[in-house]
C-alpha cells in the first residue's frame, strides 16, 4: 500500500494559519499581492501581544529607554542623509526568456555547460544578431538547452528560428542562469529597495518621499527632541515600533521576507569610549564572561554591544524561544557596514533554515553625525562631568589624550582604506569638542521583525500529537505551545452542556470576570473534547469548564470551582471561581 506523503513542515504550519485565521494573503479575492500579509483574528492578537512584551521589556520595565511613534512618510533628505537614497539597493537579475526577476546573490549557484549562440536565423532568412547562453545542467540532453534557446528566438519574431554559430563552455558555481529553465540572466544591476510616492497634488520629482524602509531614522531624527523632552541623559535608549516598507526583489518564505512589515528597534546612544576615558580613565572592553548584569557607568560600546544581545536572547527566551531554538551570526570585519564596529544577527530555526531574526549593530555615531551635517543643527550632547574632568588635565596630559585618538583613528581609517590624515584631523577636532563636555553620541542597534518574530513563535510552537479518542481510536491533533504570555487567547471558557441554563449563566459569569483582564474566549458548542482540541490548536493554554460539581449539586465542598485544564498536559485541577484570576494572572502578564 502506498504511504499517505506527509507535507512539510512550513506548509503545514501556512495551512494552519489560514484556517485558523492566523494569516491571509493580502487582497486574496483577486489573486493575492506578492509580498503582503494579513494578519487574521488570531494573528492580530498574537501579533499585538508580541509588541506589548517588546514594548514593556524595552522601555516600561527600564528607566533608560523612552518611546517614539514617527511617521512612515518623512522629509525625503532624511533617507539622503542616512544613505539609503544612493546604496539601499539589492543586485537584481532578469531572465531574458521570461523577463522573471532575480535577487542576483539569491539565485542558486549552479554548474553545467553554457551553450552559447551568436544568433539565429528564420525560415524566412530573416536573422537576429542577439548572443543568448543557456546553462546545461549534468545529465540533461544538449536538445533541452536549444529548445530553449528556440524560444527565446521565438520570442524575438524569428520564425522557425535556426540557432548558429554554437560553442560550448564549462561553467562552475554560476549565478548567472535562471535556476528554473537555464536561460541567461542579465548582468546584475543595482535595484533601490525604496518604495516611493509624491506629497501634495503637483507630483512632481520635488515631491518625491519614501515609504520608510527602516524605523530607526525616526530616531535619530527626533534624538533632540526626545533628549530635551524626556530628561534623559547619554547612555539612554529610544525605542519604536512601527511598520517598513522594502520593495524586496523576491520576497519569500511566507512572511520572513515582506514587502510590508513591521519592525521594533531600539537605538540606545552611548558616549564614545574616548569620553568614558577621560571619565573614568580606564573603559571596561568585553572579555569573555564579563559581568553585564548591571550596566557601569564605565563601560565602553563593546560592554553595551554584549550587554544588548544578552537582554535581547532573555526577552526570546522570556516568549518561550529557548536557546535550543537560538542560533548567532558575528558579522566578520569584511561583512561589516564600514561604519560599523560590530554586528551579531541574532538567528532562529525557522524550518526552512536558520535564518535572521534580529540584527544588533554597534554604529558609531555615523547616523547622528550624517543627520548633523545633511540638516546643519548639532546632534552634539553636552555633558558637564566631562568638561570637568577635561578641565583637570595639564596642557601635556591633554595632548598626550590627542595624539593617543589620532593614533587610533588613523589606524582604523587605514584598516577601511580611507585618509590617515583627515582621521588625525578630524580626530583632533573631535577631542577639542570633548574637552568642552561635547559629542554626537554612539549608538547600539537591536533591531528586530515584528512579523518574522510571529512566524518564529509560530513555528516553535507548531506540535502535533497521537492521542487515542474515547473509541480507542488513534486521532492526530495540532497543539500551538506558544507561551501563555503571547497565546492570542489566554482561557477558553466552557459551560459543559449548553442547554443547562445554569451552568450557561455560571459560565458567561466566569467569562464576565475574566475578559476585563484577559482576552477569553467563550464556546458553548460541540462536545467537551472537541472544544479543548479547538482551543489547542489556537494555542488557548487554559480551558475553564463549568460544571454540574460548579453548581454545587456533587456536593457543597465543590460548589463554585471549575475545572482548568492546561493546554500542553491536558492536566484538570478543580479551581475555586474567586481564586481563577490570582492564578491566571502571574503566567499570562
Ligand atoms: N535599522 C536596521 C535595520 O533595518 P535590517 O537588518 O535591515 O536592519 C532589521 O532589519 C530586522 O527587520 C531584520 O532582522 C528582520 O527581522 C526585519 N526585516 C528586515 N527586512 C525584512 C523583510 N523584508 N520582511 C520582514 N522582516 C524584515
Amino acid at each position: 500500500m502506498s504511504q499517505i506523503k506527509e507535507p512539510p513542515l512550513m506548509e503545514k504550519i501556512v495551512s494552519l494559519c489560514k484556517r485558523r485565521g492566523f494569516i491571509f494573503q493580502s487582497s486574496e479575492i483577486y489573486g493575492g499581492i506578492n509580498g503582503f500579509w494579513d494578519y487574521g483574528p488570531l494573528g492580530a492578537e498574537l501579533k499585538r501581544n508580541l509588541r506589548d512584551t517588546w514594548w514593556r521589556a524595552m522601555t516600561r520595565e527600564r528607566e533608560d529607554v523612552v518611546g517614539l511613534d514617527a511617521t512612515i512618510i518623512m522629509h525625503p533628505a532624511i533617507w539622503k542623509a542616512s544613505g539609503h537614497v544612493d546604496t539601499f539597493s539589492d543586485p537584481m537579475s532578469d531572465c531574458l526568456l521570461t523577463k522573471k526577476r532575480f535577487r542576483s546573490d539569491h539565485v542558486e549557484p549552479q554548474s553545467g555547460v553554457v551553450y552559447t549562440w551568436t544568433g539565429a536565423r528564420g525560415a524566412d532568412g530573416k536573422e537576429n544578431g542577439d548572443s543568448f547562453s543557456v546553462l546545461l545542467p549534468a545529465g540533461k540532453p544538449p536538445e533541452s538547452a536549444r529548445k530553449v534557446g528556440i524560444a527565446f528566438y521565438t520570442q524575438r519574431g524569428v520564425a522557425n528560428p535556426e540557432l548558429l554559430g554554437e560553442t560550448t563552455a564549462k561553467i562552475e558555481n554560476s549565478r548567472g542562469f535562471n535556476p528554473e529553465n537555464g536561460a541567461q540572466l542579465t548582468e546584475p544591476k543595482p535595484f533601490n529597495l525604496m518604495f516611493h510616492t509624491y506629497v501634495g497634488a503637483t507630483a512632481d520629482e520635488d515631491d518625491k518621499a519614501y515609504l520608510r524602509p527602516e524605523t530607526a531614522q525616526a530616531i535619530f531624527a527626533q534624538f533632540k527632541n526626545v533628549e530635551a523632552s524626556s530628561r534623559q541623559k547619554v547612555p539612554f535608549g529610544i525605542c519604536q515600533i512601527g511598520k517598513a516598507f522594502r520593495n524586496e526583489v523576491t520576497p519569500r518564505n511566507y512572511t520572513f521576507r515582506s514587502r510590508e512589515f513591521e519592525q521594533m528597534e531600539l537605538e540606545f546612544f552611548i558616549a564614545p569610549d574616548e569620553a568614558i576615558r577621560l571619565l573614568h580613565a580606564e573603559v571596561a572592553t568585553w572579555t569573555e564572561g564579563a559581568d553585564l548584569s548591571t550596566p557601569q557607568p564605565n563601560w565602553g560600546w563593546e560592554m553595551w554591544h554584549h550587554y544588548w544581545e544578552k537582554e535581547r536572547v532573555a526577552y526570546y527566551d522570556s516568549i518561550g524561544l529557548g536557546a535550543d531554538l537560538i542560533d548567532y551570526h558575528r558579522q566578520n570585519p569584511d561583512e561589516l557596514a564600514h561604519y560599523a564596529r560590530a554586528c551579531v544577527d541574532i538567528l532562529f530555526k525557522f524550518p526552512f533554515g536558520t535564518e535572521e531574526l534580529e540584527g544588533i549593530a554597534a554604529r558609531s555615531d555615523f547616523d547622528l553625525s550624517q543627520h548633523q551635517k545633511h540638516s546643519g543643527k548639532s546632534q552634539e550632547v553636552f555633558d558637564e562631568e566631562l568638561r570637568t574632568a577635561a578641565g583637570k588635565l595639564d596642557d601635556a596630559a591633554k595632548t598626550a589624550f590627542v595624539a593617543n585618538v589620532q593614533s587610533e583613528w588613523a589606524q582604523r581609517a587605514a584598516k577601511n582604506g580611507k585618509s590617515e590624515d583627515a582621521a588625525r584631523t578630524a580626530a583632533q577636532e573631535f577631542c577639542e569638542k570633548l574637552f568642552k563636555g561635547l559629542y554626537v553620541p554612539h549608538v547600539i542597534e537591536p533591531s528586530a521583525g515584528l512579523d518574522r518574530l510571529a512566524l518564529a513563535v509560530l513555528a516553535a510552537a507548531y506540535h502535533e500529537e497521537e492521542k487515542a479518542d474515547v473509541n480507542g481510536k488513534i486521532e492526530k491533533r495540532t497543539v500551538l505551545r506558544f507561551h501563555p504570555r503571547i497565546a492570542p487567547v489566554k482561557v477558553g471558557v466552557f459551560p459543559l452542556l449548553k442547554n443547562k441554563p445554569e451552568l450557561v449563566a455560571k459560565a458567561r459569569e466566569v467569562y464576565d470576570m475574566l475578559k476585563g483582564q484577559m482576552h477569553c474566549f467563550y464556546d458553548e458548542t460541540g462536545n467537551i473534547g472537541r472544544r479543548y482540541a479547538r482551543q489547542d490548536e489556537a494555542g488557548t493554554p487554559f480551558g475553564v469548564t463549568i460544571d454540574f460539581e460548579t453548581l454545587g449539586e456533587k456536593g457543597p465542598e465543590l460548589k463554585d470551582t471549575v475545572t482548568l485544564r492546561y493546554r500542553d498536559d491536558a492536566r484538570q485541577e478543580r479551581v475555586p471561581i474567586s481564586e481563577l484570576l490570582d492564578l491566571l494572572l502571574p503566567k499570562v502578564r
